[in-house]
Protein backbone atom coordinates (compact mmCIF):
# COMPACT_ATOMS: atom_id res chain seq x y z
CA UNK A 1 0.00 0.00 0.00
CA UNK A 2 1.43 3.41 -0.62
CA UNK A 3 0.12 6.37 1.19
CA UNK A 4 0.75 9.91 0.58
CA UNK A 5 0.78 12.36 3.14
CA UNK A 6 -0.31 16.57 2.51
CA UNK A 7 -1.33 19.16 3.79
CA UNK A 8 -0.27 23.17 4.49
CA UNK A 9 3.37 23.74 6.27
CA UNK A 10 3.10 22.96 9.94
CA UNK A 11 0.02 21.09 10.20
CA UNK A 12 1.64 17.70 11.78
CA UNK A 13 2.26 15.80 8.40
CA UNK A 14 5.78 14.31 9.93
CA UNK A 15 4.50 13.83 13.30
CA UNK A 16 1.60 11.88 11.49
CA UNK A 17 3.90 10.52 9.02
CA UNK A 18 6.38 9.41 12.28
CA UNK A 19 3.79 7.87 14.58
CA UNK A 20 1.72 5.98 11.93
CA UNK A 21 4.80 4.41 10.16
CA UNK A 22 5.79 2.72 13.27
CA UNK A 23 2.22 1.88 14.27
CA UNK A 24 1.51 0.28 11.24
CA UNK A 25 5.66 -1.66 11.20
CA UNK A 26 4.67 -2.51 14.85
CA UNK A 27 1.65 -4.74 13.25
CA UNK A 28 3.83 -7.06 11.37
CA UNK A 29 4.25 -4.77 8.21
CA UNK A 30 7.17 -3.76 6.43
CA UNK A 31 7.76 0.24 6.16
CA UNK A 32 9.24 2.72 3.82
CA UNK A 33 9.12 6.11 5.28
CA UNK A 34 9.93 8.46 2.47
CA UNK A 35 10.90 12.14 3.61
CA UNK A 36 10.52 13.92 0.78
CA UNK A 37 10.55 17.51 2.56
CA UNK A 38 13.61 19.25 1.95
CA UNK A 39 13.47 20.11 5.60
CA UNK A 40 14.41 16.63 6.28
CA UNK A 41 13.22 16.20 9.54
CA UNK A 42 11.47 12.89 9.54
CA UNK A 43 14.12 11.18 10.55
CA UNK A 44 14.10 12.83 14.26
CA UNK A 45 10.13 11.77 14.52
CA UNK A 46 10.80 8.54 13.76
CA UNK A 47 13.19 8.37 16.49
CA UNK A 48 16.55 7.35 14.59
CA UNK A 49 19.25 8.78 15.72
CA UNK A 50 21.94 11.14 14.14
CA UNK A 51 24.48 8.60 13.70
CA UNK A 52 22.71 5.57 11.73
CA UNK A 53 21.37 8.94 9.58
CA UNK A 54 24.88 10.20 8.62
CA UNK A 55 26.52 6.90 8.58
CA UNK A 56 25.45 6.45 5.22
CA UNK A 57 25.18 8.85 2.50
CA UNK A 58 22.01 10.71 2.07
CA UNK A 59 19.68 9.65 0.02
CA UNK A 60 19.91 10.98 -3.56
CA UNK A 61 23.02 13.34 -2.78
CA UNK A 62 23.77 15.39 -5.56
CA UNK A 63 25.87 12.86 -7.54
CA UNK A 64 23.54 10.46 -7.49
CA UNK A 65 20.66 12.57 -8.87
CA UNK A 66 22.24 13.92 -11.16
CA UNK A 67 23.69 10.77 -12.40
CA UNK A 68 20.12 9.12 -12.56
CA UNK A 69 18.54 11.89 -13.86
CA UNK A 70 20.18 14.74 -15.66
CA UNK A 71 21.21 13.97 -19.56
CA UNK A 72 23.86 15.75 -21.03
CA UNK A 73 21.86 18.26 -23.07
CA UNK A 74 20.77 20.30 -19.23
CA UNK A 75 17.37 18.21 -19.34
CA UNK A 76 16.17 15.61 -17.17
CA UNK A 77 15.17 11.85 -17.50
CA UNK A 78 11.57 11.00 -16.63
CA UNK A 79 11.59 7.38 -15.71
CA UNK A 80 15.09 7.19 -13.43
CA UNK A 81 16.10 3.85 -12.34
CA UNK A 82 15.04 3.46 -8.75
CA UNK A 83 14.83 -0.42 -7.72
CA UNK A 84 17.95 0.00 -6.37
CA UNK A 85 17.52 2.73 -4.18
CA UNK A 86 15.85 1.30 -0.83
CA UNK A 87 18.64 -0.60 -0.40
CA UNK A 88 21.49 1.33 -1.36
CA UNK A 89 19.91 4.30 0.98
CA UNK A 90 17.44 3.16 2.91
CA UNK A 91 18.05 3.83 7.04
CA UNK A 92 16.58 1.07 8.75
CA UNK A 93 14.64 2.87 12.02
CA UNK A 94 12.37 1.08 14.93
CA UNK A 95 9.24 -1.00 14.40
CA UNK A 96 10.14 -2.19 10.84
CA UNK A 97 10.45 1.36 9.54
CA UNK A 98 13.36 2.25 7.02
CA UNK A 99 13.72 5.85 6.09
CA UNK A 100 14.57 6.93 2.87
CA UNK A 101 15.62 10.66 2.43
CA UNK A 102 15.15 12.54 -0.83
CA UNK A 103 18.34 14.70 -0.78
CA UNK A 104 18.52 17.81 -2.60
CA UNK A 105 20.59 18.96 -4.67
CA UNK A 106 22.23 22.17 -2.98
CA UNK A 107 22.94 24.48 -5.04
CA UNK A 108 19.63 27.44 -4.45
CA UNK A 109 18.03 28.87 -6.13
CA UNK A 110 19.14 27.86 -9.85
CA UNK A 111 16.23 25.74 -11.11
CA UNK A 112 13.39 23.98 -10.10
CA UNK A 113 13.11 20.75 -8.46
CA UNK A 114 12.45 18.66 -11.29
CA UNK A 115 15.06 15.66 -10.92
CA UNK A 116 13.97 15.21 -7.35
CA UNK A 117 10.50 14.99 -7.76
CA UNK A 118 10.93 13.01 -11.12
CA UNK A 119 12.94 10.66 -8.42
CA UNK A 120 9.81 10.65 -6.23
CA UNK A 121 7.24 9.86 -8.82
CA UNK A 122 9.14 6.91 -10.17
CA UNK A 123 9.61 5.87 -6.57
CA UNK A 124 5.78 5.98 -6.43
CA UNK A 125 5.13 4.50 -9.70
CA UNK A 126 7.56 1.60 -9.77
CA UNK A 127 8.36 0.59 -6.35
CA UNK A 128 6.97 -3.13 -6.49
CA UNK A 129 5.33 -3.83 -3.24
CA UNK A 130 4.63 -7.00 -1.74
CA UNK A 131 1.21 -7.58 0.33
CA UNK A 132 2.70 -6.28 3.52
CA UNK A 133 4.62 -3.54 2.69
CA UNK A 134 3.38 -0.31 3.01
CA UNK A 135 5.18 3.11 1.74
CA UNK A 136 4.36 6.46 3.64
CA UNK A 137 5.18 9.49 1.86
CA UNK A 138 5.96 12.78 4.00
CA UNK A 139 5.12 15.38 1.15
CA UNK A 140 5.85 19.09 0.77
CA UNK A 141 3.17 21.26 0.56
CA UNK A 142 1.35 21.76 -2.64
CA UNK A 143 1.03 18.92 -5.64
CA UNK A 144 4.04 19.95 -7.98
CA UNK A 145 5.86 16.81 -7.51
CA UNK A 146 2.76 14.34 -8.15
CA UNK A 147 1.65 13.84 -11.49
CA UNK A 148 -0.99 11.10 -12.76
CA UNK A 149 1.57 8.48 -13.12
CA UNK A 150 2.68 8.83 -9.56
CA UNK A 151 -1.06 9.81 -8.63
CA UNK A 152 -2.12 5.80 -10.31
CA UNK A 153 0.62 4.38 -7.76
CA UNK A 154 -1.25 5.86 -4.62
CA UNK A 155 -3.51 4.16 -2.43
CA UNK A 156 -4.46 6.41 -0.60
CA UNK A 157 -3.37 10.31 0.08
CA UNK A 158 -3.88 11.68 3.48
CA UNK A 159 -4.24 15.70 4.60
CA UNK A 160 -3.85 16.54 7.81
CA UNK A 161 -5.55 19.52 8.21
CA UNK A 162 -5.57 21.88 11.48
CA UNK A 163 -8.68 23.78 12.50
CA UNK A 164 -7.75 27.01 10.77
CA UNK A 165 -9.21 28.71 7.90
CA UNK A 166 -5.71 28.68 6.36
CA UNK A 167 -5.22 25.33 6.29
CA UNK A 168 -8.73 24.07 5.28
CA UNK A 169 -8.21 26.24 2.11
CA UNK A 170 -5.07 24.72 1.61
CA UNK A 171 -7.07 21.03 1.93
CA UNK A 172 -9.70 22.58 -0.23
CA UNK A 173 -7.15 23.05 -3.13
CA UNK A 174 -5.36 19.81 -2.55
CA UNK A 175 -8.44 17.72 -3.06
CA UNK A 176 -9.25 19.52 -6.06
CA UNK A 177 -5.66 18.71 -7.14
CA UNK A 178 -5.68 15.80 -6.24
CA UNK A 179 -8.81 14.80 -8.48
CA UNK A 180 -7.07 16.34 -11.42
CA UNK A 181 -4.54 13.92 -11.52
CA UNK A 182 -6.60 10.60 -10.83
CA UNK A 183 -5.94 10.27 -6.50
CA UNK A 184 -8.41 7.10 -5.68
CA UNK A 185 -8.93 7.70 -2.32
CA UNK A 186 -8.31 10.95 -0.48
CA UNK A 187 -9.39 11.54 3.07
CA UNK A 188 -8.07 14.10 6.22
CA UNK A 189 -7.34 14.04 9.09
CA UNK A 190 -7.56 16.69 11.75
CA UNK A 191 -4.69 17.62 13.72
CA UNK A 192 -4.85 20.11 16.66
CA UNK A 193 -7.95 19.84 17.76
CA UNK A 194 -9.14 21.21 21.38
CA UNK A 195 -12.75 21.03 21.36
CA UNK A 196 -15.74 20.33 19.38
CA UNK A 197 -16.17 23.50 17.85
CA UNK A 198 -12.65 22.61 16.30
CA UNK A 199 -13.84 19.00 15.24
CA UNK A 200 -17.21 20.83 13.75
CA UNK A 201 -15.24 23.55 12.05
CA UNK A 202 -13.12 20.84 10.07
CA UNK A 203 -16.04 18.58 9.62
CA UNK A 204 -18.45 21.39 8.42
CA UNK A 205 -15.86 23.01 6.36
CA UNK A 206 -14.76 19.78 4.48
CA UNK A 207 -18.29 18.40 4.37
CA UNK A 208 -18.31 15.64 1.48
CA UNK A 209 -14.45 14.80 1.97
CA UNK A 210 -13.68 11.78 4.36
CA UNK A 211 -12.69 12.70 7.43
CA UNK A 212 -10.63 9.31 9.29
CA UNK A 213 -10.56 11.11 12.46
CA UNK A 214 -9.52 14.24 14.71
CA UNK A 215 -6.23 14.15 16.75
CA UNK A 216 -5.90 16.20 19.68
CA UNK A 217 -3.55 19.14 20.53
CA UNK A 218 -1.16 17.31 22.23
CA UNK A 219 1.66 18.45 24.73
CA UNK A 220 3.27 15.14 24.67
CA UNK A 221 4.08 16.33 20.64
CA UNK A 222 5.56 19.54 21.74
CA UNK A 223 7.68 18.39 24.41
CA UNK A 224 9.06 15.56 22.06
CA UNK A 225 10.08 17.85 19.51
CA UNK A 226 11.74 19.89 22.01
CA UNK A 227 13.97 16.93 22.90
CA UNK A 228 14.33 15.67 19.61
CA UNK A 229 12.63 12.57 19.91
CA UNK A 230 9.65 10.28 18.99
CA UNK A 231 6.17 11.16 20.59
CA UNK A 232 5.95 7.29 20.89
CA UNK A 233 9.30 6.95 23.18
CA UNK A 234 8.55 10.16 24.78
CA UNK A 235 5.17 9.34 25.74
CA UNK A 236 3.38 5.89 23.92
CA UNK A 237 0.27 6.78 26.23
CA UNK A 238 -0.08 10.31 24.30
CA UNK A 239 -3.35 11.19 23.44
CA UNK A 240 -2.25 11.36 19.84
CA UNK A 241 -0.62 7.78 19.66
CA UNK A 242 -4.29 6.55 20.88
CA UNK A 243 -6.25 8.21 18.33
CA UNK A 244 -4.18 7.22 15.68
CA UNK A 245 -3.93 4.06 16.70
CA UNK A 246 -7.72 3.54 15.61
CA UNK A 247 -6.87 5.85 12.54
CA UNK A 248 -4.25 2.66 12.01
CA UNK A 249 -6.68 0.10 12.06
CA UNK A 250 -8.69 1.72 9.83
CA UNK A 251 -6.40 2.39 7.19
CA UNK A 252 -4.83 -1.31 7.47
CA UNK A 253 -8.62 -2.43 6.71
CA UNK A 254 -8.89 -0.93 3.14
CA UNK A 255 -9.89 -4.02 1.14
CA UNK A 256 -7.79 -4.55 -1.69
CA UNK A 257 -10.37 -5.48 -4.28
CA UNK A 258 -10.07 -7.10 -7.85
CA UNK A 259 -9.06 -4.43 -9.38
CA UNK A 260 -6.17 -4.50 -7.63
CA UNK A 261 -6.66 -0.86 -6.23
CA UNK A 262 -7.46 -0.61 -2.07
CA UNK A 263 -11.34 0.54 -1.42
CA UNK A 264 -12.43 1.64 1.94
CA UNK A 265 -14.15 -1.35 3.33
CA UNK A 266 -15.70 0.28 6.01
CA UNK A 267 -16.47 3.83 7.97
CA UNK A 268 -14.45 4.92 10.82
CA UNK A 269 -16.93 6.74 12.42
N1 LIG B 1 -1.28 17.18 17.77
C1 LIG B 1 -0.35 18.11 18.04
N2 LIG B 1 -0.32 18.74 19.25
C2 LIG B 1 0.60 19.68 19.52
N3 LIG B 1 1.57 20.06 18.67
C3 LIG B 1 1.60 19.47 17.45
C4 LIG B 1 0.67 18.46 17.09
N4 LIG B 1 0.98 18.05 15.83
C5 LIG B 1 2.06 18.76 15.44
N5 LIG B 1 2.45 19.62 16.42
C6 LIG B 1 3.57 20.57 16.37
O1 LIG B 1 3.39 21.41 15.24
C7 LIG B 1 4.62 21.68 14.61
C8 LIG B 1 4.57 21.26 13.16
O2 LIG B 1 4.43 19.85 13.09
P1 LIG B 1 5.09 19.01 11.92
O3 LIG B 1 4.71 17.60 12.11
O4 LIG B 1 6.54 19.33 11.80
O5 LIG B 1 4.30 19.66 10.69
P2 LIG B 1 4.59 19.60 9.12
O6 LIG B 1 5.42 18.40 8.87
O7 LIG B 1 3.24 19.54 8.49
O8 LIG B 1 5.28 20.88 8.76
C9 LIG B 1 5.70 20.96 15.39
O9 LIG B 1 6.28 21.87 16.29
C10 LIG B 1 4.92 19.89 16.13
O10 LIG B 1 5.54 19.56 17.34
MG1 LIG C 1 7.31 18.26 7.98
Amino acid sequence: MKIVVVGKGGVGKTTVVACLARLIGRDGYSVIAVDADPSLNLAKALGIDSNSVYSKPVLFDEEFIKERTLLPDGAYRLNPRVEDVVEKYGIKGPDNVTLLKLGYVKKGGTRCLCPEYAFLRALLSHLILGRRDVVIVDMVAGLEPMSRGAARGVDLMLCITEPTTKSIDVTQEIFRLSKDIGVKNFAVIGNKVMSDEDRVFIERSLSGIEILGHLPYDENVVKSDRLGIAVLDHNPNSPIVAELNMIKKFILNFKKAEDNTYKFSTSYK
